[in-house]
Formats: structure tokens, sequence, C-alpha cells
């Protein structure tokens, strides 16, 4: 090959790889066993000769890894990531770096484990599983167990992009739930599909379903049933949910995140756990990962799993696939935007859509 292309991990399936080997790449797979590269072991990576480099969201790619990479010859860098919040886009542009991400393959595989943690969490399912094994159960009881009906209850949904939507889409036909959401920009096909879903629910004589978009935020915290958060994180979304903000949700409220910790504050969070007992979260992200917030692991009302929102093959793979088309785009000096849900080129050479 005559380009070098690094990847910090080995990622699912070979596609990827036989994308890059096809056109001139030598791909360098990290051995590292360790789970998160630092800096220091990411410049060895880069070495003396690098034309591109497939990076994890664990990663701190600022000055020091961009600067690194143009002096190795570098010219593109692909997170394996929708987020990017892991990336100085303003530093990768001082050394004219272009900056991938993996948008569209993850939508639906994401916005279903934010489905799973709402159901996980208003039906107990963690809960009562551990019950179970814990040889607890004996025998059928009223009071067991008991959650929360989603049916005619109302979803909120906080940052209603890609995501956000396709989650706003799952609960609403699944469930017959109302939506109410909060986003700075208008989320129109979601708002049709829902006026469209009520048309037919009540065609068939049932209640039909409602949308509403709202004028603040506390508007969804005040008045939804299940909340479920998908902004990106930066400096506005940092701490969105707070003390104040918890405080105005319903006592029996579900909270769900798939997006990116720092978006709550989680010492509060477990502070309005405790406080709440029939206050259920759903987390797949936390603030400081790995790590959970002290006294966060032993609340029954919370749900937690390692960031597997992405997990599943078809999704994972894709991403693969994505961060390998986005690095040898712009090596080969031609994009190619093969895949139909790549929908936008690189990060840091036209404006950002919304999330
Ligand atoms: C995962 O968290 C992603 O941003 O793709
Ligand atoms: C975020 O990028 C989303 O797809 O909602």
């Amino acid at each position: 090959g005559k380009y070098r292309v690094v990847s910090t991990k080995s990622m699912p399936g070979t596609r990827w790889i036989r994308l890059l080997t096809d056109q001139d790449c030598r791909v360098e797979i990290c051995t590292d066993k360790k789970t998160i590269l630092s800096v220091e072991d990411i410049l060895a990576l880069i070495g003396d000769k690098c034309d591109g480099v497939i990076g994890q969201l664990t990663e701190d790619w600022g000055e020091v890894l961009f600067s690194a990479l143009k002096r190795a010859g570098g010219k593109a860098f692909s997170n394996m990531a929708v987020g990017y919040n892991n990336v100085d886009v303003g530093a990768a542009n001082k050394y004219g770096i272009a900056v991938g991400n993996t948008p569209g393959v993850l939508t639906e595989t994401t916005a279903e484990l934010a489905a799973s943690l709402s159901l996980a969490a208003s039906r107990r399912i963690v809960e009562a599983d551990q019950f179970m094994r814990a040889g607890l159960y004996d025998g059928w009881l009223p009071h067991l167990f008991v959650g929360n009906l989603l049916k005619g209850q109302t979803v909120g949904v906080i940052g209603a992009g890609r995501i956000g939507s396709a989650y706003a889409r799952m609960m609403i036909e699944g469930f017959k739930m109302n939506l109410i959401y909060y986003d700075l920009y208008q989320a129109t096909r979601l708002e049709k599909f829902v006026t469209a879903y009520g048309q037919f629910l009540k065609a068939n004589g049932e209640q039909p379903v409602t949308w509403k978009r709202a004028a603040t935020m506390e508007d969804v915290l005040r008045e939804a049933d299940v909340i479920s958060l998908h902004p990106v994180l930066d400096k506005t979304t940092y701490h969105l949910i707070n003390k104040e903000r918890l405080a105005i949700m319903k006592k029996e409220a579900i909270l769900v995140n798939a997006s990116r910790g720092p978006v709550i504050d989680e010492a509060a969070l477990v502070e309005h756990l405790k406080q709440n007992p029939m206050f259920r979260v759903g987390l797949d992200v936390f603030e400081e990962e790995p790590f959970m917030k002290p006294g966060l692991a032993d609340q029954e009302n919370a749900v937690v799993v390692p960031h597997i929102a992405s997990a599943s093959k078809w999704t994972r793979e894709g991403m693969a696939t994505l961060a390998a088309l986005n690095v040898l785009g712009k090596i080969k000096g031609y994009p190619i935007w093969s895949d139909p849900n790549r929908a936008e080129p690189f990060l840091n050479e036209n404006s950002v859509p919304p999330a």
C-alpha cells in the first residue's frame, strides 16, 4: 500500500479493511489491549508517516494529535461515532486535517436502545430480573413490580434530530404515546408522522395521538411522562439536566439518556433518585466514563448499561465502513459518498446539520 491508515481499535467486520486495502492503503490496527488509548499511545501509532486515522470517541483528538498527524503527512481523521465532542474541529482545521463522523447508520440502533431503556425503566425489568435470580419469587402478587403504562402517556424528546425523531416514532407508533418535543429546529417530518398516525387511529375508532413543539425545554420536563435526551454535547448542553430541572419533572417520570453523559449533572441525578423512589432513569452514558457517580449503582430506580446504544452488528460494521470511506475519500482526493445514509460531507468543510 502506498498510503498508511491507522485504526486505533479493531472494528467489527472486514468490509472496511477491504475498502482501504483495495485502494492502495496499508491498514494498521492497534493491538494494544488497553481499552482507552492515551494521547502518547496515539502519537506512537501515528509515527513519522501516516495518511489517515480512524479513531474512537474515548480519545482526545486535539492540538497535539492533529499537529502530529499533519507532520506525518496526514490528511484525514474519522471518529467511529456520530458524536464528536472528543474532537477539537478547530485544531483539525488549523492543520488542514479533514474530520469525519458516522451519522445515519446508527440512528435506528441507538433509538432502539433508548426505547429499550424506556421500557426497562417503566416496567422495572432489571429489578425484576435480579429478584428472580435471587430466588425471591414465591408467587404472584397484585403489587409485585408494578410500573407505568406508556399508552396514552406523553413522550418528551429533547433534541429531535435523527436519533431523537426515530426514538419518538418508535414510542408513538409502538405505544400510542403523545409527543412533546424541544428543539431549535422544527421536526417537520416527525410532526407529519404523528398527525398522520393520529388520523389513522381516529379512523379506527381509537384515541388519536397528538404532538406539540414546546416553546421551552421546561415545558417538556413538566409535561412528559417519559423523557429522552438526544442533543449533541457542547457548551450549551453541558448539565442541561440539573437539580432545578429535575425538580420540575413529574415525581414518577422516566428519564433516558443515550446521548452523552455530561448532558446530565449526574451527582444531582443520584440525589434526585434517592429522594424520589418512583422516579426512574435509563442511562447508557455517564458523566465521567467509565465511572458512575457515587451512589448511582445502589439505586434500584436506575437502569444502567455501558454506552452500547450503537451496538448492533449491522450498525457497528456500518460505522467502521463509513469511517474508512471518510478517510479513504480524503486521501484519494475524491469524495466517496456511495452510502445513501451519508448525507453530509466532512464536518469541517461544510456546516453541520442539526443533530
Ligand atoms: C456513540 O456514542 C456515537 O456517538 O456514535
Ligand atoms: C445525532 O447526530 C442524531 O443523529 O440525532
